[in-house]
């Protein structure tokens, strides 16, 4: 298989115009000749196709999106014959949250709230069909014209239901380190409160144009995700309203447990944001056991941490065509 251009003909679609290039896949905009609806093809690398567990990690990518119907995630279609491997979706006709962080953060406190209430609304239902994202982050949330939000991506997906099936050759290929919470560093698996700590992040950075650890590189970065607390957001943004600076934070805390225990705790504050604040002197965990706690996930985890980071930096620089998220997020 060759690489695809605009103007050919792929089974039922007319490739149009070529979206994105990622380390994986082109994505094109694309027609279907029988009914007109405008449709994303995610097409592999012709290279990648004959490689086994990239071919099961897609198809598993594309059987994730097939089952889920979400206002806020996008659909995934069932073409009618594939003469190779690619996935189609709806088309989404907006900008990436990436691009919206970049051009506009701070945003005003009511539109990020706004997007990280659409975000999570996603991730409850996802969670519910059994389905933890773990790769959420803004590059992989696009957004409408109208303000819709649509979440992209199960290319990390795990399916809880399948957890012997999807896990196997997956722990290489996680998220970014900057969205990633420290139990995805430490090598594990994650749950949904792995994407709650995602969406923390995003919130962090849409109220400040920051990102809760200021460290110099990538390796600093996870150090301090295993060991440090997050500078709170009013350092950077010292008028902003504490119920929202406690939401962000409950949901940044380095041990799970500490978090939002689910995506629907975190939809109820993003809801009521008052009500964080009021909730908010009861959550604390004791300092003295959370840090012995850490300490002692933190021994076995040092050597997995490191390796993972590696692993990570590696596949996100040879993943994305734009610089990897780490670098330039330091030096935002
Ligand atoms: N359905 C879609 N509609 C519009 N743009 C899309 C769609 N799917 C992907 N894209 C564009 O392609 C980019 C990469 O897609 P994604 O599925 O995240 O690929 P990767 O797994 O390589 O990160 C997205 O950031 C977005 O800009
Ligand atoms: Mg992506």
């Amino acid at each position: 298989m060759r690489e695809p251009v605009a103007g050919e003909r792929l089974d039922q679609y007319q490739l149009g115009e070529l979206l994105a290039r990622s380390g994986m896949a082109s994505i094109f905009r694309a027609t279907d000749t029988a009914t007109g609806q405008t449709v994303a093809l995610k097409i592999p690398h012709p290279q990648l196709e004959s490689d086994a567990i990239f071919f099961e990690r897609f198809k598993r990518e594309e059987e994730i999106g097939q089952r889920l119907d979400h206002a806020n995630v996008v659909k995934v279609l069932t073409p009618r014959g594939k003469s190779r491997m690619y996935i189609a979706m709806e088309y989404v006709d907006g900008r990436s949250l990436r691009s919206i962080i970049q051009a506009d953060a701070p945003l005003p406190p009511e539109r990020a709230l706004d997007v990280a209430r659409q975000v999570t609304e996603a991730l409850v239902y996802l969670h519910r069909h059994g389905v933890v994202h773990r790769d959420v982050k803004p590059e992989n949330i696009l957004l409408t014209a109208d303000g819709k939000v649509k979440i992209l991506d199960f290319g990390i997906a795990l399916n809880e239901t399948k957890r012997r099936l999807t896990w196997t050759g997956l722990s290489a290929t996680l998220g970014t380190p900057d969205y990633m919470a420290p139990e995805q560093i430490g090598g594990r698996r994650g749950d949904g409160r792995t994407d709650v700590y995602a969406v923390g992040t995003m919130l962090y950075e849409m109220l400040t144009k920051n990102l809760p650890f200021n460290t110099t590189n990538a390796s600093a970065l996870l150090r301090a995700k295993a060991n440090e607390d997050p500078r709170p957001p009013s350092y950077y943004q010292p008028k902003i309203d504490p119920a929202l600076e406690a939401i962000a934070m409950r949901a940044i805390q380095r041990v799970p447990h500490d978090r939002y225990q689910s995506a629907e705790a975190l939809l109820a504050d993003l809801r009521d944001p008052p009500a964080a604040l009021a909730r908010a002197p009861e959550a604390p965990h004791p300092r003295r056991g959370t840090t012995r706690v850490l300490r002692r996930a933190a021994r076995p985890a040092l050597v997995l941490a490191v390796l993972a980071g590696l692993g990570a930096l590696v596949y996100v620089s040879s993943r994305h065509a734009e610089p990897p998220a780490a670098a330039p997020a330091r030096a935002r």
